[in-house]
């Protein structure tokens, strides 16, 4: 835009296209926003050189970068121009012949004729291509992730990341909710994770953890009558890494008064719908449901991938009182894999019985459905027929599948059968988005070597009313059947958030302490600090928190959430580009009241 630009001119201008707003800097324009439109005017823009071409002895092609696209200059020879030199190019939009279009770029109608050309920097060769998605070591990228991140897929990825957040701000802001922040440093709010520790100079010796997670202060705002909180917290959890797991994440976190399950899955959904629609271009259907017992049964795992069905069949009572002895357990359940009989190969199925044992079974049964629905398997021989014909109707078979079958302990049946399904049927990341509500969890998931329960959630979940007097100290197995009010979101089988209603009462708070295994004093000495603060008036409170790096991977279709987050740390936990973690010199040792042992063998 030249000078004289009215500011009509500039108005009409810039809704068009990305606003630059008035401090326009070095440039007139941003490369990718030129169009034919503007043929005639003179104008400045900066950026990277992206390809040079020469054009006979005297002319150059040169596609100047930024970060909104790609625009042809026609530059004189005389220019030394490599590929991501930072230049200012100033020239005449000129629209180019008929013919000589380029469709492939979006600034292909026209070009920057009479340039002038300041170099701004020089630069060194580029340690990857910069263009196609071709395979670059990830560890080169991390450690040169301000070269990675001007290629098109980081810049995609963080500019839709800031769509979600902006997006995820909006929709809590609307319903009410206020932006607190609470303290990094702080004592342990435990999630189930190692904590992140810092330690204290004044103090020696003592340290501070890392927040897995805000929740106690969040619950705390509630006290302090704040009504609806809301944050994109950081969180950091000393956990090993995964392609949904990083050291630090984000999470929007959310706290209510005087609600329950049902608005904070309101709230939530609203919010993570407002992102969705950000990102893809589509408001999400109503979120379906479904209960932990049935996610637990039918898909093996409380984060069902339902894509696609392929569900756990019942078999146990086909099997009551069967002279085979495979079957001869408290659970039996199969897959149907449709057309599978000749698509699954021998090899394949050695395969899959090699990763059934892995995962703790004894082995993996397996029928092949033929003509006129005869089972063909190496079990046949110990099966009645009329269990093979049970199996057969019960499976919903038909000529042409393959039958998969686990028997053995509950626990164990669902959870390897649900992770063969996973195996055999999960479709590609970016299928299409489903979400679901799983709800009814119960309170605790296991029981641990010392004979404790394990919080399914985190200690400050209300358990059902009607359970409530079934916490006692000790309650070994039966402390498992206690229903809890908490809640999950799952995506396309990834776990996105998780909440619950909150526990308010003093005393029910002290009862699940001991039923942890806590005792009055461990319980006093961590969290007396909010079993006090709850006698001063706690209202019924509800809340949540789902992962912004997790929603933001699975509507860009990432397989990895290190592709969402600007500096990630490496599988491995490290961070190439600034060599973190780094050992720290004596001195400095010292002054925090450390002493470092040899590394362990
Ligand atoms: P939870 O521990 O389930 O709940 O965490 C909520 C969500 O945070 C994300 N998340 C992670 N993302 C990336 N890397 C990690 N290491 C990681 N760990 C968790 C997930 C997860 O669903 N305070 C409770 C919430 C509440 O009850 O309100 C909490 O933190 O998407």
């Amino acid at each position: 835009m030249s000078d004289d630009t009215t500011d009509q001119e500039y108005d009409e201008y810039e809704d068009d296209g990305v606003d630059m707003g008035a401090a326009r800097g070095m440039r007139t324009d941003y490369c990718g926003e030129l169009t034919p439109e503007d043929e005639g005017r003179e104008v400045s823009v900066c950026g990277w050189v992206d390809r040079r071409r020469e054009h006979g002895e005297k002319l150059a092609f040169i596609d100047l970068r930024d970060h909104t696209g790609v625009v042809q200059c026609v530059v004189d020879e005389k220019h030394d121009l490599r590929s991501e030199y930072v230049v200012r190019i100033t020239g005449t939009i000129v629209v180019r012949p008929e013919g000589m279009e380029n469709a492939f770029l979006d600034t292909g109608g026209i070009e920057l004729r009479d340039c002038e050309v300041e170099i701004l920097n020089r630069a060194e060769a580029p340690p990857f291509p910069m263009h196609s998605r071709q395979d670059v070591d990830e560890t080169v990228r991390l450690r040169y992730r301000y070269v990675d991140m001007r290629r098109e897929r980081m810049q995609r990825n963080l500019r839709y990341r800031a769509l979600v957040q902006s997006a995820v701000r909006g929709a809590m802001e609307d319903q009410g909710f206020t932006e607190i922040e609470t303290p990094l440093l702080i004592a342990s709010t435990p999630e189930g994770a190692r904590d992140f520790v810092v330690p204290s100079r004044q103090k020696p010796g003592e340290f501070y953890a890392l927040p897995q997670s805000p929740q106690i202060f969040k619950q705390l705002c509630m006290v302090g009558g704040m009504d609806r909180y809301y944050q994109i917290a950081k969180c950091l959890r000393d956990e090993d890494l995964r392609a949904d797991r990083q050291f630090e994440f984000a999470q929007l976190d959310a706290e209510a008064s005087f609600v329950g399950q049902e608005e904070v899955i309101e709230f939530i959904s609203y919010a993570i719908s407002s992102a969705t629609d950000a990102v893809r271009g589509v408001w999400p259907e109503e979120m379906p449901m479904m209960s932990w017992i049935d996610a637990m049964e039918y898909y093996g795992t409380d984060k069902p991938d339902t894509r696609f069905d392929m569900t756990l069949i019942e078999l146990t009572p086909l099997f009551e009182g069967t002279e085979a002895n495979v079957f001869k357990t408290e659970c039996v359940k199969g897959i149907t894999v449709d057309g599978g009989a000749d698509e699954v190969g021998r090899n394949r199925i050695d395969e899959l019985t090699e990763m059934c044992k892995r995962w703790g079974a004894k082995g993996l049964a397996w029928f092949r459905v033929g003509e006129d629905l005869v089972l063909d398997g190496g079990l046949t021989k110990f099966m009645t027929d009329d269990e093979q014909a049970g199996l057969i109707h019960m499976m919903g078979a038909k000529q042409g599948d393959l039958l998969l079958l686990q028997s053995g302990d509950r626990h164990l049946v669902r959870d390897v059968l649900g992770r063969l399904r996973l195996e055999i049927g999960k479709p590609p990341i970016d299928e299409g988005l489903a979400f679901l509500w799983v709800v009814d969890f119960p309170m605790f998931e296991s029981i641990n070597d010392n004979g404790d329960p394990v919080a399914a959630h985190h200690p400050f979940t209300m358990p059902h009313p009607d359970d409530v007097d079934y916490l006692v100290r000790g309650g070994g197995e039966s402390l498992l059947k206690i229903r809890s009010q908490a809640y999950d979101l799952v995506l396309n089988g990834w776990e996105l958030g998780s909440g619950s209603v909150r526990i308010h009462d003093p005393e029910i708070q002290k009862s699940v302490f001991a039923a942890l295994g806590f005792s009055e004093e461990e319980a006093e000495d961590k969290f007396g600090f909010l079993l006090d603060a709850f006698r001063y008036g706690a209202p019924p409170h509800a809340g949540f928190a789902f992962g912004i790096d997790r929603l933001t991977a699975l509507l860009l279709g990432e397989e990895n959430i290190r592709e969402v987050i600007a500096f990630p740390k490496t599988q491995s936990g490290s961070d190439p580009l600034t060599n973190a973690p780094t050992p720290i010199d004596d001195r400095h040792l010292t002054e925090l009241g450390l002493r470092t042992l040899p590394p362990a063998e």
